[in-house]
């Protein structure tokens, strides 16, 4: 079977970015909390906070026309359109749906997926075993978050570290010897309790009880995730390059989740990988959750730090808890572009 695959691998990219900036200096006139004290923990020094009139299907379908224009696909082109959000506009219709009807992707299937900050990485595996298979041919995966409408304002465990954004790509056929190379995902759902939006669904209905006891929002244990984080972000990636028969050595770079500077330092630590091969935008944007990997690889691609051939590793982890990498080799779709 194996031999009659396809190879899946990213064939445009887009990202939406809120204008509005949200530093360190602001928050302090918001919560308990200073600058020092978040650059030092985190690595964060601004985030971008969504537009009041603005929710996640809007942010996701300015990063998806961007993606597509870079594909030159058409939307009626797409077959399935998944949104890797946590923060979905309202629990159903999907987010997708509101996507496909606005891109006019007559032609798509579409739901959301919620993997905590893996969602990104979970769709893209999904993704590739359409187009693998050969039973796609166009698959739009969207990683795309308004964390600031879920996040406790006057709580500064949390609200110093969450961002929005989104980013989009188009996942399609490659040349051999291209693409997605391998993938690992993984669930401990034991840690469900560190990171958790408790209220407003079956288990805790929402009541006046809930929303002043503001369980509506993200509440998170972050030493103890911190901990798990590290151990992961390690393990994924290294089950990735061996599935893909690829020393640590063989890793051009590695765009790991943005939730924390340091705990992207500690894995290329234990990693033993240069910083020079790890992207992090995390300064810029905080955690914009399934954001961040495709905000990450776009700033990666358009810096000049990822060329036609490079192996690549995304590694990312989150609220489940669940955890995931993919490998891939990098195919500069632009150059078919120059040529044709
Ligand atoms: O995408 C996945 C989602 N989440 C994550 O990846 C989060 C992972 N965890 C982390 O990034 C870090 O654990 C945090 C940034 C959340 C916290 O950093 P930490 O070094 O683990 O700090 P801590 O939780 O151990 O807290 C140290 C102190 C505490 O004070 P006491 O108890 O020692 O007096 C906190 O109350 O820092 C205090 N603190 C703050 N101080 C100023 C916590 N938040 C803040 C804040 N400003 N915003």
């Amino acid at each position: 079977m194996k031999g009659m695959m396809k190879q899946a691998g990213i064939r445009g990219i887009g990202v939406f970015a809120p204008e509005r900036v949200l530093t360190n200096r602001d928050l302090e006139q918001m919560v308990d909390t200073d600058d020092e004290w978040i650059v030092n923990r985190t690595g964060i020094r601004e985030r971008r906070i969504v537009a009041d009139e603005m929710a996640t299907s809007d942010l996701a379908c300015l990063a998806a026309e961007r993606a597509l224009a870079d594909a030159g696909a058409a939307s009626e082109d797409l077959d399935l359109i998944i949104v890797a959000t946590n923060s979905p506009d309202m629990l159903f219709p999907a987010t997708a749906c509101l996507v496909q009807d606005r891109l006019g992707a007559r032609k798509a299937g579409a739901f959301d997926l919620q993997a905590g900050c893996t969602s990104f990485l979970y769709a893209l595996t999904i993704a590739n075993n359409f187009i693998a298979t050969g039973y796609y041919k166009y698959v739009l995966v969207i990683g795309a978050e308004c964390m600031s409408r879920i996040i406790n304002w006057q709580d500064r465990n949390t609200c110093v570290l969450f961002g929005d954004g989104a980013g989009a790509v188009v996942v399609g056929e490659v040349p051999a010897g291209y693409g997605i190379l391998s993938y690992h995902l993984r669930s401990e759902g034991s840690g469900g309790p560190l990171i958790a939006l408790p209220a407003g669904m079956s288990r805790l209905p929402a009541s006046f009880e809930t929303v002043a006891k503001r369980l509506h929002y993200v509440h998170m244990n972050g030493r103890e995730v911190f901990k798990f984080a590290v151990k992961v972000l390690e393990e994924g990636c290294l089950k990735v390059l061996a599935e893909a028969n690829l020393a640590r050595e063989d890793l051009d770079y590695l765009i790991p989740h943005q939730a924390n500077a340091r705990i992207i330092e500690a894995a290329a630590k234990r990693l033993r990988l240069p910083m020079e091969k790890v992207f992090m935008n995390i300064d810029r944007y905080g955690n914009t959750s399934s954001a961040t990997i495709p905000l990450a690889l776009f700033e990666a691609l358009a810096g000049g730090n990822i060329r036609d051939g490079d192996n690549l590793v995304m590694s990312g982890f989150g609220a489940g808890l669940t955890w995931g990498a993919v490998a891939m080799r990098w195919y500069d779709y632009r150059k078919e572009k120059e040529v044709g």
